[in-house]
């Protein structure tokens, strides 16, 4: 039988071919949500739709034929790695995955010669390590561009690309939205990259978690900065009626030495039908996932319910990144 030609960028539509030439992303270290203004993040999530109709047409876009990601991961991970990983081979790439535990860290190897190693095989090296602020210092000794793929209780910025552009799609804005986030504010990584996007936006934020649990006082002090409003709870009752999105995250046990303080508050908050009840019923309940009892398996059925479908947008969002980053004259 004939061979089906691969899909190049031929098959883009003119507008994104020009966007990814001229990529404020280019050759970037991806190390803090920040970094990027609201129009950047906008460009960003051009390219992650017309990623999404490539993957929906095609199943993939060979636009990174012959580059190589390297994929380091000191901690654990489901999503960020398999989906970077699915990400650059959906884009014609190739990918090298390394861990923490059967790499030459065990014998004591630096997270800098380990980076400088990597920039040798790979065009780009995806990173997690458990300390904030790793990330940066792998930038600076990384001759081929680091994403912060989490670093520790720091950030986590391309899951916060993938949770805003989760909310346009899901409801169609981010403007004048109410927006809860839930759980464990002090330890997610996830929410202190996210509030720092949601600052782009004219939002209401509620912070509910436990007292112990609070949102750190230099992300508060960057909103306040920011001249954005926040008001902050112990009980979801307060404010699950108002909420547009309640953002959901797990009590990250593996950040406490004191485990009798985790089993304290692990339960805090139970996300069931009868939570649900009392939500709007346009609205969308979201969570990075991993889940432990946070979320209810009832809720999955709920329409609202929006955290598998987040994972998936999240597959659209780093091939756009991975193109953005990697790619110059298509
Ligand atoms: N959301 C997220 O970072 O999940 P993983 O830890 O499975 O990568």
């Amino acid at each position: 039988p004939a061979s089906v030609a691969p899909h190049t960028v031929k098959d883009m539509p003119p507008v994104i071919t020009r966007i990814l030439n001229n990529s404020p992303f280019y050759h970037r270290h991806i190390l803090s949500s920040k970094q990027f203004d609201r129009q950047e993040l906008h460009t960003l999530f051009s390219v992650a739709h017309e990623m999404r109709t490539q993957v929906e047409r095609n199943g993939s876009i060979d636009l990174l034929r012959g580059k190589v990601m390297c994929s380091m991961f000191y901690e654990p991970s489901t999503r960020t790695s398999c989906s970077f990983s699915a990400a650059m081979m959906r884009l014609g790439g190739t990918v090298v995955n390394v861990d923490g535990s059967s790499s030459s860290v065990v014998k004591g190897e630096t997270l800098a010669d380990t980076v400088r190693t990597l920039g040798c095989y790979g065009d780009l090296t995806v990173l997690r390590h458990p300390d904030p602020g790793s990330a940066t210092t792998a930038a600076k000794f990384s001759k081929v561009p680091i994403i912060n793929a989490g670093d520790g209780i720091g950030e986590h910025p391309t899951q916060a690309f993938l949770d805003v552009y989760t909310i346009r799609e899901e409801l169609g804005t981010v403007n004048g939205l109410t927006i809860t986030l839930l759980g464990d504010l002090k330890n997610g990584r996830t929410v202190h990259s996210l509030v720092k996007l949601l600052a782009y936006y004219h939002v209401t934020l509620n912070f509910v978690s436990p007292i112990s649990l609070r949102m750190p006082e230099e992300v508060k002090t960057e909103l306040t900065s920011a001249g954005i409003a926040f008001n902050e709870y112990t009980d979801l009752n307060e404010v699950i009626g108002d909420s547009d999105v309640v953002y959901v995250t797990r009590v990250q046990k593996e950040r406490f030495t004191d485990l009798s303080e985790y089993e304290r508050v692990k339960s805090a908050y139970v996300i069931n039908n009868k939570m649900m009840s009392k939500a709007k019923t346009q609205m969308v309940v979201m969570h990075p996932l991993p889940r432990v009892s946070e979320i209810e398996p009832e809720v999955d059925f709920d329409q609202r319910a929006a955290y598998f479908r987040q994972m998936r947008y999240g597959l659209y969002v780093r091939m756009a990144l991975l193109a953005l980053v990697l790619g110059k004259s298509f």
